[in-house]
């Protein structure tokens, strides 16, 4: 078939189960209208002239939808990082974007998908403000973007947290312990919350909903007298007490910080006011690798062909966003404004409390 047209497709940040099966969808899509696909590799870094890329076709992506990662690789630093630290935001050299845009008008690509989280949608933001026609997918674990229901890999990562807990159930029930894992999710609950009802936690901690070390010890012995000798207990890494501040390390000003600790914390004050023996489990990079779970694989290639006709109907500036059980666009502008948070009065905080799960809180 002769090529009519041809597009480019990138990830930035990191990783996701997933981003496989969306650039499968779109070298899918883009083939079957006879459009050609350029994979740029490592990120935005790959537009950086001559540009590193590779072309796509559906026999090239065939089998990599059950991979985890991406076959593109990706960066989360580099020459276009458009966000420094929360609500910091930094704009792209120009003379970078103008790098960028004489790799794409090289090789003769005239639309771009960036699939990305916050900051990536950022940076296509610019892109497409100085004359690179972009379409956005959003890319995050987390499953923090406001203006889609959901993220493809956030399923997946949820899958990884309640494996976890089952194992660490079967040991804390032996040892009549308390087990604190800490999972991933940034300034968002939503993987503690999701995985931790469906993993049978009996506290969730979040970073929606301060808690106190009290508060914590309080249910834990108040399972204890109802005869329940073990209690599991997720904390997102991205949690603090009232007061308190985020635990981790410095990455380099403006309020980075690379979240990762909070769990001994945790479970130092656990043991110091009940007595009972704790001990603490990070999960780190466990819920980000992997292959992704059938859900994310079906959002990821949804997402991938609609990103394609996205670019087919000229709507750039839009990034594909699910919302109802269909997946619809929305302005990228629009969706990188706010972060979706859990309600702390909303239906699946007040779900888990029905079940007699406990937040660290008051009720
Ligand atoms: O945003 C996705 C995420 O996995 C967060 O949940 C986590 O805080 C961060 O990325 C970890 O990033 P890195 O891979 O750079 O350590």
């Amino acid at each position: 078939m002769t090529e009519q047209y041809r597009i480019g497709i990138l990830n930035s940040g990191g990783d996701c189960p997933g981003l496989n099966a969306v650039i499968h969808g779109v070298t899918g899509a883009a083939t079957q209208l006879g459009w050609g696909v350029i994979g740029f590799r490592d990120g935005f870094e790959g537009l950086l002239p001559p540009g590193n890329h590779t072309v796509l076709d559906p026999v090239k992506t065939s089998g990599i939808m059950k991979l985890g990662g991406t076959i593109l690789g990706t960066v989360n630093k580099g020459h276009f990082v458009s966000i420094v630290g929360k609500d910091n935001i930094q704009r792209v050299p120009s003379d970078i974007i103008a790098q960028a845009k004489a790799t794409i008008d090289g090789l003769g690509v005239s639309a771009l998908i960036v699939v990305g989280g916050d900051g990536s949608l950022t940076t296509a933001l610019q892109l497409q403000s100085e004359g690179i026609p972009v379409v956005g997918v959003p890319k995050t674990i987390d499953n923090d973007l406001d203006a889609t229901a959901m993220t493809f890999g956030f399923d997946s990562a949820v899958t990884s947290v309640v494996d976890a807990l089952d194992r660490l159930n079967t040991t804390a029930d032996s040892h009549k312990r308390v087990m604190v894992l800490e999972v991933m999710g940034r300034h968002a609950g939503w993987i503690a919350l999701h995985g931790g009802i469906a993993g049978g936690a009996d506290i969730i901690l979040i970073p929606e909903m301060p808690f106190t070390h009290a508060q914590v010890a309080e249910a834990v012995i108040d399972r204890e007298r109802r005869g329940y000798h073990s209690t599991l207990v997720v904390v997102a890494e991205g949690a603090a007490p009232v007061g308190g501040s985020l635990v981790g390390k410095d990455i380099g000003g403006a309020g980075q910080i690379r979240l990762k600790g909070v769990s001994d914390a945790v479970a130092f004050e656990i043991e110091e006011r009940t007595g009972k023996e704790t001990r603490s489990c990070i999960l780190g990079h466990l819920q980000r690798g992997g292959a992704p779970t059938a859900l994310d694989r079906i959002l990821g290639i949804r997402f991938g062909v609609k990103a394609v006709q996205l670019i087919k109907e000229r709507l750039f500036g839009h990034m594909v966003s699910y919302q109802s059980y269909s997946v619809g666009s929305v302005l990228i502008e629009k969706a990188v404004e706010k972060l979706r948070v859990v309600d702390p009065q909303g239906e699946i905080v007040t779900s888990a409390r029905s079940i007699g799960i406990s937040f660290g809180t008051e009720a």
